[in-house]
């Protein structure tokens, strides 16, 4: 979604910003700008389209100024156009602000602010709060920290906003509600990045800005205030992104680079926690909370997307395990739907970001009504991360291609870790919990070894498949979820329409689909459901349907009723979905890129929906 840089220091800033500017591409936008504040005053500069295109623009005459904020705007209100495109600036071009979020009411400002006389060039609810913080401003004659305060208070909705003025080369000030901000604590300078990307190659110190906080930062220091004006020392924290993490290494995409790195994510998320000698699993961060999760009557896992496909994979796991009971909930629906949750209920909420909008609301909800809420993200210090009562970081890396992958494998990881953990005195002797921990261990790699063996044999399936219009992925139970997960990955990367569906329910209605211009895609691991799925791999067969099958490296019987057999290693049952989506991933990689898509930066998507 939206992303926002801003820098004051000594260094010239719009070099440094259109840096940032690429750094936060990843996140997903459609237009770009800047605002440099130095001794020309104050200079906007915005484009329709890619930073890229920005720079282009800029190349006629460079911003002179060590003070500035930079954008990428994902549309919300207004198409995507150079006028809608940020900053925005106010009426006598005093100042300029960039903004993440939606200003809920802002239709009921605008039309005060008309009836004062203020004139609006563009579509958006962020020139709005422009002109509402200059009439704040204006009619109590205060200084612009003031106004923009004020002003905030007034607003319902989202932000996380930047502001630089001309009248005051030596201010920065920013705000968030509901969008994430970052304070970058330099040498005499100073960065705010809507995430880490843009500070990393700069500095490792950082503030996390909270819901309802203000920071204004001048070169001497800065300074956090809450929105009503309270005065708060912040913790300086360190950042664990290195600069290599988010950049391609070699790699044609992150999305491959991410791909091909999942052994080493696996083994970073399970470090110090898999204990395969002592039969253990330790997780230090759900320590104090353990014997509430142990004893929880209810597990109701609440994410989005491919952090939904995993916490099925997690439902699936922990009941086996435990037995307690899971529910698996989409956190856009959890959120609005008065869902019932008990006290001896425990929420287990799971985001790669840590700032997924819907999820964070479910984060509050199940807060709200008293429960322990328990948090899976791979962003350190991100929103959720801190909001959580409890959690496990997933130590998989930064995750920067909008198709999310390592953070798919390394969130299944995790949930075998609690699910193998729960077990104890319930559905595993310690003997079977060291083989099972054991198995877990030899993961990383037999991940290596698909990459290895699949990476050339999927890129000559997606010539032969890539111009497909549709695509069927069918699977049974621990391999239901990967379905769902390697239909999400195709259609989002390469604008096929998939489905994935529970291979039994095929013949409740998607069986109508199959001719021979059907690709399916059968997870078939010779695992207790292997009998049934090669039922249904006959049922395509015989309707001509073109199978292509992801089995183990022993399974020969394939052969003849499929167009392509794949063939894995094998491991336990309830860890196939670590293996079986590897050539799902990799195939919707290489249809993407042979069909020109922007695989990293998939059209209308963005990496972090911080959007309801
Ligand atoms: O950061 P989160 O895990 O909360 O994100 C949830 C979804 O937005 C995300 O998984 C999305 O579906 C990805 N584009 C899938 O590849």
């Amino acid at each position: 979604m939206c992303g926002i840089v801003g820098y004051i220091g000594d260094k010239q800033a719009e070099d440094l910003l259109l840096t940032g500017l690429k750094r936060l591409e990843y996140r997903g936008y459609d237009s770009a700008g800047l605002a440099v504040v130095g001794n020309g005053g104050l200079r906007v500069e915005k484009k329709e389209g890619k930073v890229d295109d920005l720079r282009k623009a800029l190349s006629n005459g460079s911003m002179e100024g060590t003070l500035g904020v930079g954008h990428t705007r994902w549309a919300t209100h207004g198409a995507p156009n150079d006028v809608n495109a940020h900053p925005h600036v106010s009426s006598d071009g005093a100042f300029a602000v960039v903004h993440n979020g939606i200003i809920e009411n802002h239709g009921v400002i605008k039309k005060k602010l008309k009836e004062k006389g203020y004139q609006f060039d563009s579509e958006t609810d962020t020139e709005v709060l422009v002109h509402l913080i200059e009439e704040v401003k204006r009619e109590a004659n205060l200084s612009l920290p003031e106004a923009v305060q004020q002003a905030l208070t007034q607003v319902v909705g989202a932000y996380g906003i930047a502001v630089v003025s001309r009248e005051d080369p030596d201010l920065l000030i920013a705000a968030r509600k509901g969008s994430p901000l970052i304070l970058g604590v330099g040498d005499g300078e100073y960065f705010i990045g809507s995430d880490a990307a843009p500070l990393v190659e700069h500095t490792r110190k950082v503030v996390y800005l909270s819901d309802g906080e203000i920071v204004t930062v001048r070169r001497s220091g800065y300074q956090v205030r809450t929105i009503d004006d309270e005065p708060l020392d912040k913790e300086v924290h360190e950042l664990e992104w290195s600069l290599g993490e988010i950049e391609k290494g070699g790699y044609d995409h992150f999305m491959l680079k991410e791909i091909m790195e999942q052994p080493d994510a696996l083994e970073d998320a399970m470090r110090g926690r898999v204990r395969p000698a002592e039969g253990e699993i330790v997780l230090g961060g759900l320590h104090q909370v353990w014997d509430q999760l142990r004893d929880a009557d209810r597990i109701i896992i609440a994410a989005c997307g491919t952090s939904w496909h995993s916490g099925l994979v997690g439902e699936y796991l922990i009941e086996t395990f435990s037995r307690i009971p899971v529910e698996v909930e989409y956190a856009s629906e959890f959120r609005y739907r008065d869902p019932i949750i008990r006290e001896d209920d425990v929420v287990l909420v799971l985001s790669q970001s840590g700032e997924t909008a819907d999820t964070l609301a479910a984060v509050r909800q199940a807060q709200s009504r008293g429960a322990l809420c328990l948090g899976i993200c791979n962003v350190v210090g991100s929103t959720i991360a801190r909001e959580t009562d409890a959690g496990v970081y997933l130590h998989a890396g930064p995750e920067i291609g909008v198709a999310s992958t390592k953070a798919f494998t390394a969130q299944v990881a995790v949930l075998s870790m609690i699910a193998l953990k729960l077990s104890k005195g319930r559905t595993l002797s310690d003997a079977e919990r060291k083989e099972h921990i054991q198995a877990l261990a030899e993961v990383p790699d037999k991940v290596r070894a698909v990459l290895r063996q699949s990476d050339d044999a999927l890129e000559s399936m997606a010539q032969v498949y890539r111009y497909a219009s549709n695509f069927l992925y069918l699977g049974r139970g621990y391999n239901f979820p990967v379905a769902l997960e390697g239909a999400l990955k195709l259609k989002e990367i390469s604008y096929i329409h998939a489905e994935g569906y529970p291979a039994a329910e095929m013949k409740h209605g998607p069986i109508a689909l199959i001719d021979r211009f059907m690709p399916v895609v059968f997870l078939a691991m010779k695992d207790s459901t292997y009998d049934k799925v090669l039922s249904n791999i006959e049922e395509v067969a015989a309707r001509d349907g073109s199978v292509i099958a992801i089995t183990d490296e022993e399974n020969g019987e394939l052969d003849e009723l499929c167009e392509y057999v794949l063939r894995i290693p094998q491991t336990k049952e309830f860890l196939s979905p670590l293996l079986t989506v590897i050539p799902l991933q990799l195939l919707s990689y290489h249809i993407a890129v042979m069909r020109g898509c922007h695989v990293d930066q998939p059209r209308n998507l963005a990496k972090s929906v911080t959007v309801e």
